[in-house]
């Protein structure tokens, strides 16, 4: 009940959409009860089943056991006083600049900027990680930023790791930009927290991010945090794509499973170095232990800058 938000003491600004999936929506708000702060607010379209209610209360639940860090979007509080009526509304801290996908998409210009020099011998301009401000006021990718970017989601990962809870949907679009500098993991829709087993097997379901999951979620249902690794790995993928689409030209079949059973593999991105790309392949190993925990990922990345 600590987290509870009276209906009085926010606004939805329901003309400002900030996302929408399929039974999901998110709104910009503000709280107005002593300051006036904005918010993101997530709440279900009207007239939703009650299991989509329910996912979305397992979802508040997973975010009110997460506790505050850096890289993970905080929970400011929850309006449950109309659940009987079939709506929920969950506030969370707003990230003003929207989702990486879309910003690393944004501009054509992010590709033309981005030196491909850059990562070739990223020791020729050292940038400290906590430098916030160093790109001052430019939208300007580098091969540095995206590699920070990485290092944050790494340490949102061990945070989630180290309180048991499996992301199960880690993708850029669930990347938001607090500034164009700080990153947070959002969306913790499809999470589950992991209670006494050390995995857990979904039942099955008709949308799966299936570009993103791992060989043993995609043939059965096996969600661990070395599935999440996997996924790391694409999210990676699409960061050094600058926001390209995980397989293009494929769709979802079983041929899919097939060409990663044959060991096959996402390409080198474009603006990934050899360093990289090595990291990503052993994301994407077929024995879950193999891949690299989060901690290690993070340390491998540190030395890439
Ligand atoms: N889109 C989804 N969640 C958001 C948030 N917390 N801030 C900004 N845009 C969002």
């Amino acid at each position: 009940k600590a987290f509870e938000i009276k209906w009085d003491e926010f606004q939805i600004y329901e003309d400002k959409k900030l996302g929408e999936g399929a039974y999901g929506i998110v709104f910009q708000g503000a709280l107005v009860n002593n300051s006036t702060k904005m918010v993101a607010i997530k709440t279900v379209k009207p007239g939703v089943e009650k299991s989509i209610l329910l996912a979305l209360l397992s979802e508040l639940k997973v975010m009110i056991h997460l506790d505050i860090h850096e890289h993970i979007v905080a929970l400011i509080g929850a309006c449950t006083e109309f659940l009987r009526d079939g709506r929920v509304y969950i506030l969370v801290e707003y990230c003003p600049m929207g989702n990486l996908q879309d910003h690393l998409r944004k501009q054509d210009k992010n590709a033309m900027y981005m030196d491909i020099t850059d990562f070739k011998s990223p020791a020729l301009s050292p940038v400290s990680l906590e430098d916030e401000n160093f790109y001052g006021d430019t939208d300007i990718l580098n091969y540095k930023l995206l590699v920070k970017w990485s290092i944050q989601i790494a340490r949102g990962m061990q945070h989630l790791e180290s309180k048991k809870v499996i992301h199960g949907d880690l993708a850029t679009r669930n990347i938001l930009l607090y500034n164009k500098s700080h990153v947070k993991i959002t969306d913790f829709g499809l999470s589950r927290q992991l209670l006494d087993c050390d995995n857990y097997v979904k039942k099955s379901e008709n949308k799966l991010p299936w570009r993103w999951l791992a060989l043993e979620s995609l043939k059965s249902n096996v969600f661990t945090h070395k599935s999440d690794v996997w996924s790391y790995g694409v999210t990676l993928w699409e960061i050094f794509t600058l926001g390209l689409i995980p397989y293009p030209g494929m769709r979802w079949t079983t041929d899919f499973m097939s060409f990663l059973e044959q060991n096959l593999r996402l390409s080198k991105p474009l603006y990934a170095s050899d360093e990289m790309y090595k990291l990503l392949m052993r994301c994407w190993d077929v024995e879950p232990n193999n891949r690299p925990g989060f901690k290690e990922l993070e340390q491998l990345l540190l030395v890439q800058r």
